[in-house]
C-alpha cells in the first residue's frame, strides 16, 4: 500500500450505507478543502446494520470496486462502521489504493478523551455483533507507546439509523428510543461515549441529552480526515477549491433533500446509480 499520494486529477472515494458517511466527508471537506471528493450513499441498501457480514462485505466491495472504475479514486474511506467491521481487511488486500476505515481512528480519539478509563460504544447491530471495537482495543497502544487502556462497554442500537435516514433527528420518539438503548452504558458510568455508527453524530444534541453534559461525545470524523490528510501529505494544493460528487444508489431526489438538510447546501446534483445485477469483477 502507497503511503503518499500524488494526484489532484483523481478524487477521493468515500463511501456509507446512506447519509451518514456524511459526517465523515464534512470533516475530510474542511481538512483539505482542496481535494475533490466522490461519496457514495448506499440508500437503496440501507441499513447495512441488520445485514449479514457476508453480505455487508458483497456490497463493500461492489462500491470500491465501481468507485474505482467510474471515478478512478486514488483513496477509499469506508465512512461506515458496519462496513468496516465486515470488508476493511478484504478491500485492504484487493485494492491498490489505500483503504481508510473508522473504527480505530474513532477508538484512538475516545481512548485520548477519557479521563476514567471507562468508554461506552454504541453501534449497529452488526458492528458491535462484530466485536470488531473489542478487537481493535487489543491492536491499539496509547500515546506513550503502551497498550491503551480502557474498558468499553458496547450497545447495539437498532432502529436508530433509520430516524436519519428519514431526516428526523430529534423529538420524542427518537429520544424515547435513545434512553432505552443507551441505559446500559449509562449504567456502566462511562465519561465518554464513541459514536460507533457514522449516522449517530446527527443525534448528537438526543444523545447529549439522555447521556447528561458531563459525558463526552466522540466521533471518529476527524480522526479519519487526520489519517487521510497524513496520506495525501505531498497532494496539497493551497488555494484550489475540490470539486465534490455525490452518488446514491437509491432516490437521487430523496437524497438530495435530506443529504442538504443534513449536510448543508453544497449538496447538490445528487447522481442516482441503480445497481441492476451489476457484478464488480
Ligand atoms: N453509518 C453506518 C455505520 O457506521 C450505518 C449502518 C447501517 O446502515 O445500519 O455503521
Amino acid at each position: 500500500m502507497p503511503t503518499s499520494i500524488r494526484d489532484q486529477s483523481r478524487p477521493i472515494g468515500m463511501f456509507d450505507s446512506g447519509f451518514g458517511g456524511l459526517t465523515v466527508a464534512r470533516a475530510v471537506i474542511d481538512l483539505l478543502p482542496d481535494q475533490d471528493l466522490v461519496y457514495f450513499g448506499d440508500t437503496g441498501r440501507y441499513p447495512y446494520g441488520p445485514r449479514s457480514q457476508e453480505e455487508v462485505l458483497a456490497f463493500s466491495r461492489q462500491i470500491a470496486h465501481h468507485l474505482r472504475r467510474e471515478y478512478r479514486i486514488k483513496l477509499l474511506v469506508v465512512a461506515c462502521n458496519t462496513a468496516s467491521a465486515a470488508a476493511l481487511a478484504t478491500l485492504r488486500r484487493e485494492l491498490d489504493i489505500p483503504v481508510v476505515g473508522v473504527i480505530e481512528p474513532g477508538l484512538r480519539a475516545a481512548t485520548t478523551v477519557t479521563r476514567s478509563g471507562r468508554v461506552g460504544v454504541i453501534g449497529t447491530v452488526g458492528t458491535i455483533g462484530s466485536r470488531a471495537y473489542e478487537t481493535a482495543l487489543t491492536h491499539l497502544a496509547g500515546p506513550d507507546g503502551s497498550p491503551a487502556g480502557a474498558e468499553l462497554s458496547v450497545a447495539a442500537c437498532p432502529g436508530l439509523v433509520e430516524f436519519v435516514e428519514r431526516g428526523e433527528t430529534e423529538g420524542e420518539s427518537v429520544t424515547l428510543l435513545v434512553r432505552r438503548l443507551l441505559a446500559p452504558v449509562i449504567e456502566a458510568r462511562v465519561d465518554t461515549l464513541l459514536l460507533g455508527c457514522t449516522h449517530y453524530p446527527y443525534l448528537a444534541r438526543v444523545l447529549s441529552d439522555v447521556m447528561g453534559r458531563e459525558v463526552v461525545l466522540v466521533s471518529s470524523a476527524d480522526e479519519t480526515a487526520f489519517e487521510v490528510r497524513d496520506l495525501l501529505v505531498e497532494d496539497r494544493n493551497p488555494g484550489r477549491v475540490g470539486r465534490h460528487t455525490f452518488v446514491s444508489s437509491g432516490d437521487s431526489g430523496v437524497f438530495e433533500t435530506i443529504g442538504r438538510r443534513l449536510f448543508g447546501a453544497e449538496l447538490v446534483g445528487a447522481t442516482e446509480h441503480r445497481w441492476d445485477g451489476e457484478q464488480w469483477d
